[in-house]
């Protein structure tokens, strides 16, 4: 229906606002583009501006996830259409529309689509990332695990969501390519921050 194409264009736009981009713009920062790991994201504007820049990034990067999901919801979409606005919004942060579709990875745009699922399963998935982030020290390795566990978790919880969050999970692994290069050679950078800011 013509409210479907309306939210799936809203969570395209939407999730093409490159967050990280905008916030180094704002404070004078290097382009995560072409700083640090290249990547426009929460863990690559930390290394690039510290947690504030950072904090910004990751609300807005969750929320493009959640508010047209959850828009979506309460528009009455029917659950195989709200699967496509989340994996549509991801897309829109991987290949976005205003950035020459040069986009991210969409880890936090991801969980921001999932958080209307449940704060149960939410919790799970982030569970899963901090320990290890805790464990290896890899934001990187962290959001492999989790989103590889994501789908086994989803298909506990709502298995009605599993294969929709599985094909999340693929699309967000599969842009770890050059992560999972770096991990394998021993080159991955550590999460790390400036503490000065
Ligand atoms: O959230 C993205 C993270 O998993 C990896 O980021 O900058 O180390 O490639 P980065």
């Amino acid at each position: 229906t013509a409210l479907t194409i309306l939210m799936l264009a809203i969570a395209y736009l939407l999730g093409s606002i490159s967050s990280a981009v905008w916030v180094c713009r704002l404070f004078s920062l290097n382009d995560p583009r072409e700083s640090g790991s290249g990547n426009p994201g929460t863990t690559n504007v930390l290394r690039i501006g510290g947690r504030f820049p950072a904090l910004l990034v990751l609300v807005f990067d969750v929320l493009k996830g959640t508010v047209p999901v959850w828009y979506s919801y309460h528009l009455g979409l029917e659950p195989v259409y709200l699967a496509c606005v989340a994996v549509t919004a991801c897309l829109g942060h991987m290949f976005p529309l205003f950035f020459r579709f040069k986009g991210g990875k969409a880890v936090a745009t991801a969980f921001g689509a999932l958080l209307p699922l449940g704060l149960g399963l939410a919790s799970i998935i982030l569970l899963s990332w901090l320990i290890v982030l805790y464990l290896s020290g890899y934001a990187s390795l962290a959001a492999i695990v989790a989103f590889s566990l994501a789908p086994i978790f989803t298909w506990l919880i709502k298995p009605d969501y599993a294969i929709p969050v599985a094909i999340l999970s693929s699309l967000i692994i599969l842009r770890h390519r050059p992560n999972i290069i770096r991990l394998l050679r021993k080159q991955e950078t550590k999460i790390v921050y400036k503490n000065n800011k």
